[in-house]
Formats: structure tokens, C-alpha cells, sequence
């Protein structure tokens, strides 16, 4: 499915009945992770799986920021006749997203399931690092960034084929759409102060083996929210709820039907 939002075309997912749910991906990734956790939820929630601007097969916008991506996600549940508070599930930058959404519309999030994400923000170093990275992309191709990143993303144990599926996602990315998440990241706020005043239920979700947001990352959210929780998945690295669906599906589950 798609739609225009705030003039830029939004390929989504939308399945299932009962409360909302909006699913947020990472960089450079797409809607495609959750395509093994939804159908897990059994239709019983209605499951809005987006790909944000510049990525998967969405439209693509030459600068974008968290606010922007946010943003993109309220127009789309506006689009959506979607007024009912929502639960949002943001794994990495879509972890960073969803804290910017609470950020600028707390009373539309019904609860925060934060998977493979951090609270702090980028190190002047880091955010350099993210700017070459930009450059070269642009000059190179996306190809450049799912290299660099495949390795990292999973758990040894993952299979080849795993790898290689989300490497040609990756690569897939339009250059303009990466390199404009990756200043987009290097300029994101500290949400730490955030974490304190949030005032809805948050889960934090981590793959045991995640060594791009280590688990030391989902505790320190767990530990900062009001009302937090931490899950660790083991046999899985960044990409959690690629590498084990069905894990996360129940861990999901379980906070779901506490709610
Ligand atoms: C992601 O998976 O979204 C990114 O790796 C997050 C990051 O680079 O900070």
C-alpha cells in the first residue's frame, strides 16, 4: 500500500484488527524485518509496517532529520484515520524515531518497545564518522555502507543467507535516502532526560549478541523509564527481530497483553 504524506509517496504495510501498532525500522534497512514478526501477532493488532522516506521503496527526500521521520509517521496514521494512541516498536533508528514521536506527540504513543537502541546521542567523533560515511555513499553507492555493516549486524550463528538477503536490502537503498539518515542520525538529540518523564509503559529488546547497541544500552533504558523492562534474545545480534521472528514475536506478545 502506499500514500502521499506531507508530499513525499510512503509504502507501508497495514494487517490485522484490534489497537494499533506501528512498526519502525533502522538504517538502511526496510518494512521487510517485520515480515516474519507480524503474522506471529496473530491479526490481533493492526500492525502499521512503514518504509521510511529513502528507504526501501519509499520516495526519497535529499535531507531529512528525526523530527522529519517522526513527523512522516504521525501524518501517516492521520492518512490512516489512525487517532487511537499507538504502541510503537522502533528497533535502531527506528528506536530513535519513536523516542522523537514521544517527543513531539507523547499523547498519540500508548507505549515504547525500543529493540537493538540506544538513548544517547552520537560522539563528535561518531557523528564525523557518519558524515564520511555520507560522502562516500553518495559518491560510491549504498553498496559501501551494506559492506561495511553485514558483518556487524548479526549473531555468528546467522546463516549465510540471512547475510546476504539484508546485504541486497541494504545495498538497494537509494544513496540520496542513506546518506541523508546518516547526518539525520549524526544530529539527533540525547534522549536520555526523555527516558526519565516518559510517561507510558516501555519495553527494551536486545539481541544477546548485538554489538552495535549492546545489551548494556537496553538496560541502561530499562533502568531510566518510569515503567521499564528489559528482554535479551539470545542466538541474535543487531538485527533481533530478523534473526529470531518467533522470540520476539512472543516477547511482543507477552508486553502487549499486559498493556
Ligand atoms: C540502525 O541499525 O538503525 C543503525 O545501525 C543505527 C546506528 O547506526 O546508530
Amino acid at each position: 500500500m502506499r500514500a502521499t504524506v506531507r508530499g513525499v509517496e510512503l509504502h507501508y504495510d497495514d494487517s490485522g484488527d484490534g489497537e494499533p501498532l506501528l512498526l519502525v525500522h533502522g538504517f538502511p534497512l526496510s518494512r521487510r524485518m517485520w515480515d516474519d514478526v507480524v503474522p506471529r501477532l496473530d491479526g490481533r493488532w493492526r500492525a502499521i509496517a512503514p518504509d521510511l522516506r529513502g528507504h526501501g521503496e519509499s520516495a526519497v527526500s535529499e535531507s531529512t532529520s528525526m523530527r522529519l521521520y517522526a513527523g512522516d509517521l504521525a501524518a501517516l496514521l492521520d492518512e490512516l484515520g489512525e487517532k487511537r494512541p499507538v504502541v510503537i516498536v522502533g528497533m535502531s533508528m527506528g528506536g530513535y524515531i519513536a523516542l522523537e514521536f514521544y517527543r513531539r506527540h507523547p499523547k498519540r504513543v500508548r507505549a515504547l518497545v525500543l529493540a537493538d537502541t540506544r538513548a544517547t546521542r552520537d560522539t563528535p567523533q561518531a557523528a564525523r564518522v557518519r558524515e564520511e560515511t555520507a560522502a562516500e555513499v553518495l559518491r560510491d553507492g549504498s553498496q559501501v555502507v551494506a559492506e561495511g555493516m553485514v558483518e556487524r549486524l548479526f549473531a555468528p550463528s546467522a546463516s549465510p543467507e540471512l547475510r546476504e538477503q539484508w546485504k541486497g536490502i541494504m545495498a538497494a537503498t537509494p544513496p540520496a535516502g542513506a546518506a541523508a539518515a546518516l547526518r539525520a542520525m549524526a544530529a539527533r538529540p540525547d534522549s536520555r532526560r526523555l527516558l526519565k518523564r516518559l510517561a507510558v509503559p516501555v519495553l527494551a529488546i536486545v539481541g544477546a549478541e548485538d554489538v552495535i547497541t549492546p545489551a548494556s544500552d537496553a538496560r541502561a533504558i530499562a533502568e531510566a523509564a518510569p515503567d521499564g523492562r528489559v528482554r535479551v534474545i539470545s542466538r541474535a545480534g543487531h538485527m533481533s527481530p530478523v534473526e529470531q521472528p518467533a522470540e520476539f514475536a512472543a516477547i511482543l506478545r507477552d508486553f502487549l497483553s499486559d498493556l
